[in-house]
This record gives structure tokens, C-alpha cells and sequence, in this order.
């Protein structure tokens, strides 16, 4: 299988899923594409190899069909199978999903449905919650709402922030999503489920 990995930002999620791609693994990654210009994660694609591309959303403005028009055809050109989206800042409309339907996935730091959207480990403190968390799901038109690939929990402590929060969980995103992707590449979406 064919991977392309979406990125917006460091790529520590893509480095995951790139380093997990060796060996008798049943995917390989094809392209890492950004919608931000200088993205550190181009950089980290490129030290590993991997061609890259950046499709940046800002001169299309509001006009998100030119911008898929544009992510799309640079896709086509890797002719990916699968799509990870990871690190991916910009919500995707509900032609692009469609198109890719049942073969794009996203990781998102909460443990869904909980907490869709941004913000998610404050949210979290805020609401008291003794555990947090990421989730890998299927796409859909519906932003963080797809059928869920696989969670990873861990303990909110006391006195934790936002920030060390995501420190405890983003190491769990980058043993997660790897694992799912081998599955889904497999055709096997039995939900992983960490630890
Ligand atoms: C991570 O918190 C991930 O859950 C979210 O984007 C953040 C940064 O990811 N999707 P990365 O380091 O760019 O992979």
C-alpha cells in the first residue's frame, strides 16, 4: 500500500509513521505533503527520504474547493491508497472526504468523541476528567466524528497543564497510529486499544 502522510506543522506523528513502514510492513510512504511552507516536518521527510510537496492554502483564501483542487492534484501525482493525516490544521471539506472515503485517516489528541475539535487536553483538565488520551478514526464529513481505528489513554495527574498533558500523550499518538496504519493496511479495523 501506498501512503501519503498530511502534515502542518513538526511531523512528529509522520516521522512515527515513516519509521514504522520497513521491513515486512504491507505500506510504505510515498509523499509527505504540507499546506505550510517550511513546515519542519518537510525537512524530517526529506532527511528520511521521502519525496515531499506543499500545497500552501493561503492564496486560495476562503475558497477551500481551489485549495482541494490543488491538495488533490498534487496527491494524484504520488497516487497514494492511503492517506494519514497527521498534524493536519486544515478542516476538509465534505467533496475532498468523500473522495477519499474509508481510505484517510486522522489522529486526534482526545479520547472521541470527546473533546472534537481544538483545545482538547485543557478541556480536559478544565472538565476534571481523570484520564485523556488520542484517537485514530476514518474521516468523515462530520470534523473528528469518524468511525473510530484505535484509542490510547493515559492519567490525568495533579496539577498537570496543557502542556504536560500533551507531553504524556504525544508519545502515545506515535506508538497508536503506527499500529493502526498496519492493520488498516492489512484491511483489519479491529480497534486498537492502548495501553
Ligand atoms: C499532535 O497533538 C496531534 O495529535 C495533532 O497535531 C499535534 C502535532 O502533531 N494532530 P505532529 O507533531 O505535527 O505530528
Amino acid at each position: 500500500k501506498r501512503v501519503a502522510i498530511l502534515i502542518s506543522g513538526g511531523g512528529s506523528n509522520m516521522v512515527a509513521l515513516a519509521e514504522s513502514m520497513v521491513g515486512d510492513h504491507p505500506a510504505r510512504p510515498v509523499l509527505v505533503l504540507s499546506n505550510v511552507p517550511g513546515a519542519g516536518g518537510l525537512a524530517r521527510a526529506q532527511a528520511m527520504g521521502i519525496p515531499t510537496a506543499v500545497v500552501d492554502h493561503r492564496p486560495f483564501g476562503k475558497d477551500r474547493a481551489a485549495f482541494e483542487t490543488a491538495l488533490q492534484a498534487a496527491l494524484e501525482r504520488a497516487d497514494p491508497d492511503i492517506l494519514c493525516l497527521a498534524g493536519f490544521m486544515r478542516v476538509l471539506t465534505e467533496g475532498f472526504v468523500t473522495a477519499w472515503a474509508g481510505r484517510m485517516l486522522n489522529i486526534h489528541p482526545s479520547l472521541l468523541p470527546k473533546y472534537r475539535g481544538l483545545d482538547t487536553h485543557a478541556r480536559a483538565i478544565a472538565a476534571g476528567d481523570t484520564q485523556a488520551g488520542c484517537s485514530v478514526h476514518e474521516v468523515t464529513a462530520e470534523l473528528d466524528g469518524g468511525p473510530i481505528l484505535g484509542q490510547a489513554r493515559v492519567p490525568i495527574l495533579q496539577g498537570d497543564t496543557a502542556e504536560t498533558l500533551a507531553a504524556r500523550v504525544l508519545p502515545m499518538e506515535h506508538l497508536l497510529y503506527p499500529a493502526v496504519l498496519r492493520r488498516f493496511a492489512e484491511g483489519d479495523k479491529s480497534p486498537v486499544l492502548l495501553p
